[in-house]
């Protein structure tokens, strides 16, 4: 998709209710930024912001949409923000995101993710206004065979752990939903999406590569490696972004000819083992070195994953448009630019700009 082609698609945002469920975890808050600078009246709804540095604080977002605190496993609190807002638009992002906690809360991961995207089905269901929702899932949605090739999204789904199980069943609900209640609708469209590990400014998560690293350098300590030779889709936030804003504007404009599922992975080149990540990480700081950690038993992780995204590239026209030296250099100059006293939200715009223009 060239430049024009983005522009012209995403313009349909422009004065549009979009709802995002989220927005003040790693992705929502980067999408809530760019929506808004599309022209989006948008309204957040989530659980709070965990810390004071999250990327939500830092942009001070409750200024630049209307957040809506609240559990998605309250079905009446969510129905009263779809009922008020009457989105046109919905993203819905919310979600326990993280593997290895999902061992330690089966639970909650389980309401959140499965339980709780019911709800927002449900709300779909129920909210006339809608005409294009995106409901993310994960790459961990699809049994994972461990082989070479990329999963197409007709492939078989599964998961070992909580995490995966759990996206893995959300995915099943939605085909239930979009079978039984939304293929007859007129003028919805409705899509799940599947990406894989993102990286860029402003994610703080605890076990994840890129809070962990910088973290580490800004400590001057070494980058501790738990399996460096875990091989991983690495994609900035804003590639999968752009296929979900795409999508989106596609599914509104014809909602029968886009609804269904759809891979946003990087290109081959990018599906890199965590030691060249931490490497060029180190590199683009300009200091600070990596080292193994000794190996302890951990919970089961599953090691290759690749997404095989011809039907977005082919139906869609989206591309990733950063190659990973590009999509870790940016992401560290994030880090570097708020640590040396940038306005996290000049920095997050600026990105989103030149993604806009790559
Ligand atoms: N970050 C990645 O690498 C990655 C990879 C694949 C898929 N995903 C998926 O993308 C989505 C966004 O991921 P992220 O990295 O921004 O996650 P995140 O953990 O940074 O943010 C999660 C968001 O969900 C909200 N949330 C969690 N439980 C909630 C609840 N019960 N009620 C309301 N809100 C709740 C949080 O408040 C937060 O806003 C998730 O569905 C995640 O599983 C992320």
């Amino acid at each position: 998709m060239d430049r024009m082609v983005m522009h012209q698609r995403l313009s349909i945002f422009k004065g549009k209710r979009v709802l995002v469920t989220g927005d003040t975890g790693f992705k929502g808050s980067w999408l809530c930024v760019w929506l808004r600078q599309l022209g989006a009246d948008v309204v957040g709804f989530a659980l709070p912001p965990k810390r004071d540095n999250d990327h939500f604080n830092l942009l001070q977002l409750d200024q630049v949409i209307r957040h809506i605190e609240g559990d998605i496993r309250d079905l009446p609190a969510l129905r009263s923000a779809f009922e008020q807002f009457q989105p046109e638009f919905l993203f819905h992002l919310a979600a326990q995101s993280l593997v290895r906690y999902s061992y330690e809360e089966p639970k909650l991961t389980f309401d959140t993710n499965v339980a709780g995207s019911v709800n927002v089905l449900e709300c779909v269901r129920t909210t006339p206004s809608l005409r294009a929702a995106i409901y993310v899932t994960s790459d961990k949605c699809y049994r994972n065979k461990e082989w070479l090739w990329g999963y197409r999204e007709n492939d078989e789904l599964g998961g070992r752990d909580p995490y995966s199980a759990s996206k893995a069943a959300a995915e099943l609900i939605f085909s239930a939903y979009a079978d039984s209640y939304f293929a007859q609708r007129q003028g919805l469209g409705i899509a799940s999406v599947r990406a894989g590990n993102v990286i860029g400014g402003g994610d703080w998560a605890a076990d994840r590569i890129v809070p962990d690293s910088i973290k580490s350098l800004q400590q001057r300590q070494p980058i501790l490696l738990r399996n460096p030779l875990s091989t991983r889709p690495w994609q900035h936030v804003l590639e999968p972004l752009s296929g979900y804003l795409s999508l989106a504007s596609k599914l509104y404009a014809d909602p029968r000819g886009y609804s269904g599922s759809w891979n946003f992975g990087p290109r081959v080149e990018s599906i890199r083992t965590v030691r060249d990540l931490a490497q060029r990480i180190v590199e683009c700081w300009g200091d600070g070195k990596v080292e193994i950690a000794q190996q302890q038993p951990t919970p089961h992780e599953a090691r290759l994953l690749q997404l095989n995204c011809d039907k977005a590239i082919q139906v869609l026209g989206w591309a990733p448009r950063w190659d990973f030296d590009r999509t870790v250099d940016i992401t560290v100059q994030w880090y570097r630019d708020v640590t040396n006293g940038m306005a996290a939200r000049q920095v997050t715009s600026r990105q989103i700009e030149q993604y806009m223009e790559s």
